[in-house]
């Protein structure tokens, strides 16, 4: 019997492995110098926090959730996304007024698996709790931007909508029920049970694209006070040189949005899903979970598809060097120098146990390390021979200049 890893979920293994690390190192460093710190929350929650927080009337809720009793006969969700999550732990820590938070991993949503749709997918993400201002969502677009093109995608474009909210939102709604109303007949089934629960649901309805296309948009309606928010958020893009595309028809699956939403997509990246990130503000989650009004926005990037439009690029060496000992008597040694090299951040290997040198070329190889070094008799005159493994390329350098020679051979292959 062989062991398979259920349908829509991937095993990472190196060399895989070694992107996903780097990019969540990367991910991690950025969220903290923009001032969001850490959160972690739990993978299962109440099913009634997405329920309510993401919508019943929504996709994700209505069909995607992996959802069980436990032995107690409480009803729990694998989370499908992390937003409503973490607003449930800001109010249940009894939190107030602002909260920057970050986090990375992974998301569950029983969907039909594909390139770039998985079950289990990873997400990184932040939060903004605790203020209105349009510079939160600027810095929250611009953070996502701006980790996108240091991972590699520089062709990002962020397409932006506002959907607006209070009065103008009932206005809209209201248009658009009659709207679709008047087109009922030509709608799937799902569509017309979404009419007058949840209007805006039915425009990103894949299955009914074609009659919704001519649909009256969100903007069109927004108030005075929304569209500065809007204007101001347009014209911050421009100011900080963010390739964007108002795209009046943006209204994502969520329920929890207001006003700005947005999604990352790279131009170079035309597949079937092709959006990478995306978010919005959602001022209405905090009270709609049980907590004070409190205005929130965030985003979320999938982590699988950034790697997908990123491509094959070839993957960074796993080690810097692999120390190969030509005599046993020198073992103790190497393994002392093997220390001082991880103290100065060389990431360094040596064999365990006695072995040929031809074995021990072998292991470099198999530990995929950029540099061979070898101790043999030169090492009595602090000396050591370095070789290239990918061009073979070999070299006297003296042990004490080993660590600079490294982190500067690594710069370079970056
Ligand atoms: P979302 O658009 O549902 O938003 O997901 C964000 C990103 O997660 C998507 O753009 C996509 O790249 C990735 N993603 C979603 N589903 C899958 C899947 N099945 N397989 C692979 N990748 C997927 C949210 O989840 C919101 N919580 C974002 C947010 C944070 N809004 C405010 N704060």
């Amino acid at each position: 019997m062989i062991f398979r890893a259920p349908k829509g979920t991937d095993d990472i293994l190196p060399p895989d492995s070694r992107a996903w690390r780097r990019l969540l190192r990367a991910w991690d460093i950025l969220a903290e110098l923009y001032g969001y710190e850490w959160v972690a929350t739990p993978m299962f929650e109440s099913t009634e926090v997405f329920a309510r927080g993401v919508g019943e009337a929504t996709e994700v809720v209505e069909k995607q959730m992996y959802t069980f009793e436990d032995k107690a006969g409480r009803l729990l969700t694998l989370r499908p996304e992390n937003t409503a999550g973490v607003v449930r732990a800001y109010i249940q820590a009894g939190r107030t007024g602002e909260f920057k938070g970050s986090y990375s991993g992974p998301m569950f949503r029983y969907e039909r698996p594909q390139q770039g749709r998985r079950r289990q997918f990873w997400q990184l993400g932040v939060e903004y709790l605790g203020t209105e201002e349009v510079d939160s969502d600027l810095e929250v677009i611009e953070l996502g931007y701006r980790f996108l093109s240091e991972a590699g995608l520089s062709d990002v474009e962020v397409h932006v909508n506002s959907i607006g909210d209070g009065d103008d939102r009932a206005r809209y709604n209201e248009l658009l029920i009659t709207w679709l109303e008047a087109r009922r007949d030509d709608l799937s089934e799902d569509a017309q049970r979404r009419i007058q629960a949840n209007p805006m649901r039915v425009l990103d309805s894949k299955a009914d694209a074609d009659v919704v296309s001519e649909a009256p948009t969100p903007a069109e309606y927004l108030s005075d006070v929304t569209l500065t928010h809007y204007d101001l958020l347009k014209s911050g893009l421009r100011e900080r040189d963010i390739t964007y595309l108002e795209d009046p028809r943006l209204v994502r699956g969520l329920d929890y949005y207001n006003r700005t939403v947005f999604e990352y997509v790279p131009q170079s990246y035309q597949a079937a899903q092709s959006a990478v990130g995306g978010g919005g503000r959602y001022d209405g989650l905090v009270e709609l979970l049980g907590g004070t009004a409190t205005p929130g926005v965030g985003l979320a990037l999938g982590f699988d598809r950034i790697l997908l439009a990123l491509g094959d690029r070839p993957a960074a060496r796993a080690l810097d060097v692999f120390l190969v000992i030509v005599d046993p008597s020198r073992r103790a040694e190497a393994q002392a120098f093997a220390r001082r090299l991880r103290d100065s951040g060389v990431r360094c290997d040596l064999a365990a146990g006695e072995r040929s040198v031809k074995a021990q070329f072998k292991a470099a190889d198999r530990g995929d390390a950029a540099a061979a070094v070898v101790i043999g008799e030169e090492w009595d005159q602090g000396m050591v021979k370095v070789k290239d493994l990918s061009s073979g390329d070999e070299r006297m350098l003296a042990a004490g200049d080993l660590a600079s020679w490294a982190a500067t051979s690594r710069a370079g292959a970056r």
